[in-house]
């Protein structure tokens, strides 16, 4: 027997379409999986969404041979411009998946990224000193600073081209251009197809955003089929590396979608993850200091280099820890590919049902991370915010040791899961890395107001919304 999957309560015609806060609508499915459980049904215009949440009914989602990713929503308006690219394609069925896939992995392999440490280190450093020239006074805004400095990192690691954002006030047009480009794919998917008609400044903006893009990816293309260069980057293997499966090369339009795929993943989720970190470490200072200890140990006061990376167990922690709490890609959405069930025969799904994946809420399950609730001696009703699951705590001490190895399966996966996931993980994890040695190096911080309490802004990816902080530079060495 199948249990009943439970809904919350919706509006007429719209369903929980107003019902959701949309700066952060993660932030709905949380509290609704707190009270309906681990799967419940959301119902928009047109379609039906079952939102799973605990670790159990996640794993059994990621199953690969049940469920394939679904390119609906915002991925579906991202598809306008990146079309079968890597993030959008629907698997199976679209080849150019699997000939981009098989292509572009050895871009990521450890010997690649091993390449691009020093183009790394060059954009980082910009960023440090601009931090050290505004001084200790200065309002820095690290969401924007860690988007700057990601979108830089895979511009340059990818078709060796620089956008600068250092050294201009304005942002370059092509990253404002992917920037806004992402936003509005969000908040379209939130609109439906009757308000996006009309409402006209947004359609026009939209397109000519879409259309800026695709001219830049034509021009670099062409420019770099009429000017190659030395270095093998990300655009050379595109160009010149055959599939070895199929020996088929990519097409002209597939380079472009996947240059495109990759600056718009590729820096987003990233310069989330930083700014998730920052906030982390400034409210768990005693995490701060073990960071800082680590980082001045093993590599003190000289420039860090690419062997450094393996020697940083507490970074690792501390990065692990943040993508747990805080995934910047909060959910992820697939599809059974057959009538089939989850909970162990508990809840009926039917062929062609979509999955939300909630990533943000299954990576807290008390079941896997920490089952206890402090409770006050005295609990009055005024007082159920107090209740703090352990798994709500920021401990990077949770994923050292082994205890990270011995998790079980899908129980921390920020990158997604299967033949879909992340091909960007390795360049992702060594740029943060990266990031966080050089600015525990140079700084100590402090939230530029005195304190912060964290309010989200999701739109394709999330972050910390209004975060300001101080880089006070070091003064402890010579
Ligand atoms: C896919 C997260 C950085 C490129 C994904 C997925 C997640 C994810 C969850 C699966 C999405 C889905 O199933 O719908 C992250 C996070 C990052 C990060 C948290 C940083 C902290 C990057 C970077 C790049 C990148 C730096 C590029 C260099 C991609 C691509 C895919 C993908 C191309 C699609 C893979 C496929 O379907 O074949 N990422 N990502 N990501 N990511 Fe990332």
């Amino acid at each position: 027997m199948t249990h009943p999957i439970p809904t919350p309560p919706t509006v007429p015609l719209l369903g929980h379409a107003t019902l959701i806060d949309h700066d952060f609508p993660m932030g709905a499915n949380a509290l609704w999986a707190r009270e309906y459980g681990e799967i419940f049904r959301m119902c928009f215009p047109g379609r039906t969404v079952y939102v799973v949440s605990s670790y159990e009914l996640v794993h059994e989602a990621s199953n690969d041979k049940l469920f394939r990713k679904s390119v609906g929503g915002p991925l579906a308006e991202l598809r306008s411009s990146v079309g079968d690219g890597l993030v959008t394609a629907n698997v199976p069925g679209e080849e150019n998946w699997g000939i981009a896939h098989r292509v572009l992995m050895p871009c990521f392999s450890t010997i690649s990224l091993r390449n691009m440490f020093d183009d790394m280190v060059d954009v980082v450093s910009q960023l440090v000193l601009k931090w050290e020239r505004f001084g200790p006074h200065y309002r820095i805004d690290p969401a924007e600073d860690f988007t700057a400095l990601t979108f830089e990192a895979i511009s340059l690691c990818s078709m060796s081209y620089r956008m600068n954002p250092f050294y201009n006030s304005a942002m370059h047009p092509f990253a404002a251009a992917v920037v806004d480009f992402q936003v509005e794919c969000m908040a379209r998917s939130r609109r439906g197809k009757l308000l996006n008609a009309l409402i006209r400044s947004a359609k026009t903006k939209f397109e000519q955003d879409r259309d800026l893009l695709m001219q830049y990816a034509d021009e670099i293309l062409e420019d770099r089929k009429a000017h190659p260069i030395e270095k093998k980057d990300v655009l050379w293997t595109m160009i010149n590396r055959a599939d070895p499966v199929t020996g088929k090369k990519m097409t002209d339009l597939s380079v472009k979608q996947n240059l495109l795929t990759l600056l718009m993943a590729g820096h987003e989720t990233t310069s989330g993850m930083l700014t998730f970190a920052m906030y982390h470490l400034l409210k768990n200072p005693e995490a701060m200091r073990k960071l800082r200890e680590e980082v001045d140990t093993i590599i003190g006061d000289r420039a860090m280099t690419a062997d450094d990376l393996s020697r940083l167990p507490y970074l690792v922690a501390v990065m692990r820890e943040t993508l747990r709490l805080s995934p910047s890609a909060p959910a992820r959405i697939v599809q059974a590919m057959e009538a089939t069930t989850l909970g162990g025969g508990k809840y009926a799904i039917a062929k062609d049902d979509t999955l939300l994946i909630a990533t943000y809420v299954s990576q807290r399950d008390p079941a896997i991370w920490g089952p206890d609730v402090r409770v006050p001696p005295v609990l009055l009703p005024s007082q159920l915010s107090i209740l703090v699951f352990q798994a709500e705590e920021f401990r990077p001490e949770r994923m050292l040791d082994g205890k990270f190895e011995a998790l079980p399966p899908d129980a921390w996966q920020p990158f997604g899961a299967g033949i879909r996931s992340c091909i960007g993980r390795p360049f992702a994890w060594q740029e943060v890395q990266i990031v966080l040695v050089s600015l525990m190096q140079r700084f100590t911080f402090a939230f530029a107001d005195g304190h912060y309490d964290l309010r989200m802004k999701q739109t394709l990816t999330m972050k910390p919304h209004d975060f300001y902080i101080h880089a006070i530079p070091r003064t402890d060495r010579a």
